[in-house]
């Protein structure tokens, strides 16, 4: 049997973790937002067509703040056309998607839905075919109290109050050539420092994210990244990543050895941030917001056969099987030990869409990963520690070593709670761990939940929602100080201790 140590010092800390590392993103795709939040005439429908089933699954999974409305269909958008009175909404084809969008939803829906939700709003403006001028507008629109066009056009559409929306996006994924309006770094840098100057200048106490690359391979990664931080510097607070893996070859030791690569692109990023810090010799520090990160794969197929031009398909809905739960829940580890820096997350996405929750006309249900993220955001708030792991490594095919071990240790000081988040990635042994936590003395164990299957392709359906769940583990003790536990090969745990 395999064994591990992991090595603690109260005194050794990464940092306070920000509760906005566990949000998500809701797109106008596929099946999120209509047949997904939203679907009047549902026998689930509130009177303002708010799925009340989903609504209770969000609240389940404690997410702070959705991203919204995009992702690519942001960058064709024209947010005025989902606002006022619905009989006069246009329909438009959606060219990011192919698809048609009615406008039946919009910004004030969205609002309305995450307050329903407790969650906050992060807003992306398009940048793709639209500039600084309409991003100006519709902050205005969103945070201006009264008394100018468009603050009083959203009270005539029935909000009185401005929405006050802090966060926002400056486009999406601009360096892609599958972007509508895609960009060169140096086009991109410019429009970002320009927008978010206004927006600044109209609404001070808001925060903006640049983009960053948008995943790992793109060949003008690092470049992208310096270019545009160099031009937008001061207009901007986060920068972003984004990153979806998958194991379409079946290799599963390698897949889950993606939380690596996420782990050498957050450190790469941190790196660029702070060599822009440097030459511009100025204290302020760029953090990241990883706003879309999953796995995505499944549904690759059967979305290149979709009819074209159609109203919300069955688009981007991976089923989501047993080893993608255990990828999801070393990629939130991997969020976690970089709390640091990374300050918000987005789980892309929320509902139906690459998405933990899932729904039909008659129901909704819990995909495999909606649990690995519904005990880390439920019980990973608090301030992460640095611990060294003393684990047996293998040799993955695309990211080299990889820890069998994937692990962090969160110490919740306000509740006298410490947290361990694992993964056993080997796929045929046991891993016995160790911990001293004599420092943490009257500490016992209060849960102990381990989520692991013997199929790796298992899933959750509409018929069989429980077929992956997490189950309480028997095998951990804390003795005298010392935490031991015998995790059982390819699964994901969380150990849960409190003073007495
Ligand atoms: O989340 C699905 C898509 O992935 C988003 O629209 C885009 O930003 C990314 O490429």
């Amino acid at each position: 049997m395999k064994k591990a140590e992991i090595i603690v010092d109260r005194h050794f800390l990464i940092g306070d973790v920000d509760k906005r590392i566990f949000g998500s993103f809701i797109e106008h795709l596929g099946r999120a937002v209509y047949e997904g939040i939203y679907q009047p005439g549902s026998p689930f429908a509130d009177t303002d067509g708010m799925r009340t089933d989903v609504l209770e699954l969000v609240r389940e999974l404690q997410v702070p703040v959705v991203r919204y409305p995009g992702g690519n269909f942001v960058s064709g958008y024209h947010w005025e056309d989902g606002v006022g009175p619905k009989d006069l909404r246009p329909a438009r084809p959606d060219p990011a998607w192919q698809v048609i969008e009615t406008n039946a939803f919009g910004l004030n829906e969205f609002v309305t839905w995450a307050q329903k939700a407790d969650t906050e709003v992060m807003m992306a403006v398009n940048l793709g075919t639209r500039g600084p001028e309409d991003a100006k507008n519709l902050l205005e629109y969103c945070n201006f109290e009264s008394g100018t066009y468009y603050s009083d056009l959203r009270k005539k559409h029935g909000y009185e109050k401005p929405h006050h929306i802090k966060l926002w996006c400056l486009g999406n994924e601009m360096d892609g050539p599958w972007q509508i309006g895609h960009k060169t770094a140096v086009e991109y840098g410019r429009t970002a420092e320009e927008t978010g100057r206004m927006m600044k200048m109209l609404d001070p106490s808001i925060e903006t994210v640049a983009c960053g690359s948008s995943n790992l391979e793109m060949p003008t990664f690092g470049s992208w990244e310096e270019t545009v931080l160099d031009l937008c510097y001061d207009q901007v607070d986060y920068l972003s990543l984004h990153q979806y893996y998958g194991n379409a070859n079946g290799d599963t030791a390698d897949f889950l050895a993606s939380s690596v690569g996420m782990d050498q692109f957050i450190s790469s990023v941190i790196s660029i941030c702070d060599c822009v810090k440097a030459k511009k010799r100025t204290n302020k520090q760029i953090n990241l917001s990883f706003d879309e990160w999953n796995v995505w794969y499944h549904s690759n197929d059967a979305d290149a056969k979709l009819p074209k031009w159609s109203k919300a398909p069955h688009q981007l809905e991976d089923i989501y099987n047993f080893e993608d739960a255990l990828l999801v829940g070393s990629m939130l580890i991997t969020l976690l030990r970089h709390a640091d820096r990374v300050k918000i997350a987005c789980l892309a996405q929320l509902v139906n869409v690459i998405a933990p929750i899932m729904t039909s006309d008659t129901g909704a249900w819990r995909q495999t990963i909606f649990y690995p993220f519904f005990y880390t955001s439920r019980y990973g708030r608090g301030t992460v520690m640095n611990t060294i792991v003393e684990a047996p490594v293998y040799e993955s095919r695309t990211y080299g070593d990889a820890s069998y071990l994937d692990s962090v240790l969160i110490w919740n000081q306000e509740n006298d709670e410490l947290t361990l988040f694992a993964v056993n990635k080997s796929l045929e042994e046991d891993l016995e761990i160790s911990c001293d936590l004599r420092q943490f003395t009257e500490y016992r164990i209060v849960d102990h939940k381990i989520l692991t299957h013997e199929n790796l392709k298992a899933v959750n359906t509409e018929d069989h929602p429980l077929e992956v769940t997490p189950v309480s583990g028997q095998n951990a003790a804390l003795d005298s100080g010392n935490l031991t536990a015998l995790f059982p090969k390819h699964s994901w745990q969380m150990i849960r201790m409190c003073k007495k």
